[in-house]
């Protein structure tokens, strides 16, 4: 599968197009947080999800789903006792059931920690916060019944500010994904391309421009750098993360954009 990308291109750059002048500072916010909020895992599952090419899934290494499904009855009563709400999974449907990020039963904190440490699943994104919680990723641009969470409110104000700055109509998803040293993003597509109509809208800040973010071209096996503080790119293209010797993150935004915005994000990408 070769890339679309937007308007010909692999990725935009926007930060022409945006005001970051307060970027420096939502870096300092957001570095402080992190270590304050409780981070969250996500991925995991990229595999079993079906969204990761067959030339890179080897990648993903322990794939939380199959190890599920290959847990004795023994451990699999240990995996329910774990969750947040025991009661909510029935050990007699546990092969109709399904668990994780986009399933029917999300993963608690300690069920994550207890996947990674007994059985070796590797969570790419383990400095993970969810600042506007979003169920289903199809509901990702909708904003209704959602909010910047208190915690959000308490610690990020600067960054909160920012993201409300964005050219955006609405906004229906915001969050911080944090990749630790040496981990990798496993390649994957956030989305079928066979089913998109246009490209979502969203935006990824990097305050550092060091997240080491890639466009994967299948066709060419080939990965090609995304590069600057503030970022777009088709996410029904694979994309992932190499691994680098630090600690990095960025803020992903989700929503809709102002139609003036889209219009000078593709004049300028012409
Ligand atoms: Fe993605």
């Amino acid at each position: 599968m070769a890339i679309r990308g937007l308007w010909g291109r692999p990725y935009l750059c926007l930060e022409p197009l945006l005001d970051l002048s307060t970027l420096p500072a939502v870096h300092e916010e957001v570095c402080l947080a992190l270590t304050q909020a409780p981070l969250q895992y996500t991925g995991g599952s990229h595999r079993s999800m079906g969204i990761t090419p067959p030339s890179r899934e080897d990648d993903c290494l322990v794939d939380y789903a199959e190890v599920i499904a290959g847990m004795s009855d023994e451990q699999f009563e240990t995996f329910r006792q774990l969750a947040d709400d025991p009661a909510s999974l029935d050990p007699a449907r546990r092969r109709l059931s399904t668990f994780g990020e986009e399933r029917e039963h999300p993963l608690s904190r300690r069920q994550m920690a207890w996947l990674k440490i007994r059985f070796g699943v590797y969570f790419p994104w383990k400095g993970y916060l969810e600042l506007i919680p979003n169920r289903d990723w199809g509901d990702k641009a909708n904003p209704e019944g959602k909010a910047f969470t208190g915690v959000a409110r308490a610690l990020l104000p600067k960054t909160i500010a920012l993201v409300r700055s964005l050219p955006f109509l609405h906004i229906g998803r915001c969050n911080v994904m944090g990749l630790e040293a040496h981990d990798h993003g496993t390649v994957h597509r956030d989305g079928d391309p066979a089913e998109q109509t246009e490209p979502d809208h969203f935006i990824t800040l990097c305050p550092s421009a060091d997240k080491r973010l890639f466009v994967w071209d299948d066709d060419e096996r080939r990965e090609i750098p995304v590069e600057g503080r503030a970022i777009w790119f088709n996410d029904h293209d694979y994309h992932g993360v190499s691994a680098a010797p630090y600690f990095r993150y960025s803020i992903r935004v989700d929503g809709v954009f102002e139609p003036e915005f889209l219009e000078r994000v593709a004049r300028a990408a012409r």
